[in-house]
């Protein structure tokens, strides 16, 4: 039934639907049910240990014997301006004081890059079917040891510049991930929120542009929208928010409920919480800090300053609940329920489209 089958070749795979890799909501659990249904299910390792990823791997392997993607955020060594720290301590103080935090601690945490040398190894160790990355790509020397492994690679582009960029890098294919997307963007570089381009525009600029096989993200969670991401030229897609409901899925109790009753006009783009943009529901703190944009301290660093107040649980003052625009479209039905359906959907869509 698929137009495209250059990505079922290439993953080795049913169905062109990849389950997004996504740090703390996409379980062993959640991938492997997509695996088992024919899909790629995806693990987000970008905040894990390598022991941690190495766990992962082993649930996953206990749950399928079929391919999977483990997902990585590629950006240097964080390093925070001392003069940028300063000024968001005195943006984030009025909310630390808000929340009985006292004030908020006068140091950032020490991170190192997001791929290195050690995950390198790991996966080359593990071996994975599938690696994906986010906010660009590492060295050439890694994506050549990857690649000599057989191991499939893909990243992120939400801009056409990025596209032709990751293949000329070498991918072997690029997820164009529109505006509407839940999480973070995988943007190579900072995009104003003016210049944000959504999926339905973005999808074909970048199939237009590249030749490796373009994979569609961002507002689709149901038949319909896999069925419009082939017609503007994607070879597949990859759903996150839709995945978030399934009773698979890491999602907290209290994301579950917003997701239960979600509307379209949710959620907001802030990095005001952990330095790089991401849609998340709207919480009064990244309403505030986006009022009156300003230098951020750098990505993950500032989850130092905002991880204590996302722990105090008053979710109304400050969250950091990742959605996407689409949500309202969300079941909470297992794993491969969801797949079946996504997969008879997009087939009596693709019926509709040719009876007219
Ligand atoms: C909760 C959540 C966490 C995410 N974490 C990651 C991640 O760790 N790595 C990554 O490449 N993409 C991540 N994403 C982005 C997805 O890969 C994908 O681009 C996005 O979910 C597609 O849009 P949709 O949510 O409308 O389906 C995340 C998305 C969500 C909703």
């Amino acid at each position: 039934m698929w137009p495209d089958r250059r990505l079922l070749d290439v993953f080795n795979i049913d169905h062109p639907i990849i389950q997004a890799p996504m740090a703390g909501s996409a379980t062993p659990a959640l991938a492997a049910a997509v695996c088992n249904a024919g899909g790629l299910g995806s693990l987000g390792c970008g905040e894990s240990t390598p022991d941690q990823i190495r766990g992962a791997v082993a649930a996953m392997r206990q749950g399928t014997n079929r391919p999977f993607n483990l997902n990585f955020f590629v950006h240097e060594k964080p390093e925070t301006d001392p003069d940028v720290l300063q000024r968001t301590l005195q943006r984030v103080a009025p909310f630390y004081r808000e929340l009985g935090l006292g004030d908020p601690p006068d140091t950032l945490p020490e991170i190192g890059p997001g791929f290195d040398d050690t995950r390198l190894e790991l996966l080359l160790d593990l071996r994975p079917a599938v690696v994906s990355f986010h906010f660009g790509v590492p060295e050439p020397n890694a994506i050549a040891a990857l690649k000599s492994a057989g191991i499939i690679l893909i990243s992120t582009a939400t801009t056409v510049a990025e596209a032709i960029t990751l293949q000329s890098a070498g991918m072997d294919a690029v997820i164009a991930q529109g505006w509407e997307a839940g999480g973070h963007r995988g943007s190579h570089q900072p995009t104003e929120p003016a210049a944000g381009v959504g999926t339905l525009a973005l999808v074909p600029q970048i199939a237009d542009a590249v030749r490796i096989p373009v994979i569609a993200a961002g507002g689709i969670a149901d038949g319909r929208g896999i069925a419009a991401a082939f017609a503007l030229g994607a070879a597949g897609v990859q759903l996150g928010t839709a995945f978030l409901s399934c009773p698979e899925a890491g999602t907290d109790p209290a994301r579950r409920a917003l997701l239960a009753t979600a509307s379209e006009t949710d959620t907001m783009m802030t990095d005001a919480v952990s330095g790089k943009s991401a849609r998340a529901a709207r919480s009064r703190f990244a309403m505030a800090m986006e009022a009156s944009r300003a230098p951020l301290p750098a990505f993950r660093q500032l989850y130092g300053l905002t991880d204590p107040l996302l722990a105090a649980g008053k979710d109304e003052v400050a969250s950091f609940h990742l959605y996407g625009q689409s949500a309202r479209l969300n079941r909470a039905i297992p794993a491969a329920e969801l797949m079946t359906a996504l997969v008879a959907e997009t087939a009596a869509a693709f019926a509709r489209l040719a009876q007219r």
